[in-house]
């Protein structure tokens, strides 16, 4: 049943990828897709391994409807394998992931996650960590209508339909 698996990934794993996994869990199971996908995150830095999302992170989410529930971990060589799509938050880390030694082997997994974004494919998701609430929310609204079209693109892909 299991189609493919995602591993969102961002600098820390406290922000951004863990939301983005969230949001990415939410949507799957309000779709009636949960069988067919599953999501992970992780961080290219290894200062939050082991840690909860940010407080911020946490609360915006649940604002918005969406629970976390995640601990941090780094990425390591084994995801390039293991996983089907790579989605960075943002160029440097998109760079740091093509770094890992198998990844010349797999760069074709490895996007941008606003490659799906239907508002702006060339931008990147900006990490809020030094930001206030509104910094959050835009993550949020980034990730949240990027998400929709990137499983839209699974269920073409893998030609599943949404129940
Ligand atoms: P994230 O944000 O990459 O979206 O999780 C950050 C979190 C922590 C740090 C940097 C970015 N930090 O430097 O600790």
């Amino acid at each position: 049943m299991l189609k493919a698996k995602i591993l969102f990934v961002c600098l820390g794993n406290i922000c951004r990828s863990p939301l983005a996994e969230a949001i990415f869990k939410h949507k799957i199971q309000q779709h009636g897709l949960g069988d067919y996908f599953q999501g992970d995150s992780c961080g290219t830095a290894n200062y939050h391994v082991g840690d909860t999302p940010d407080p911020r992170t946490i609360a915006n989410a649940k604002k918005n409807g969406v629970s976390i529930d995640h601990l941090g971990r780094q990425l390591c060589t084994k995801d390039l394998e293991d996983y089907d799509y790579v989605l960075a938050m943002d160029q440097a880390n998109y760079k740091n992931i093509l770094k890992l030694t198998n990844a010349a082997d797999f760069a074709g997994k490895v996007a941008l996650m606003r490659r799906y974004d239907p508002l702006e494919k060339d931008g990147e998701v900006p990490d809020p960590y030094h930001g206030q609430e509104k910094n959050f929310q835009d993550v949020f609204e980034i990730l949240d209508r990027s998400m929709e079209n990137f499983i839209q693109h699974l269920e073409q892909e893998y030609a599943v339909k949404r129940k």
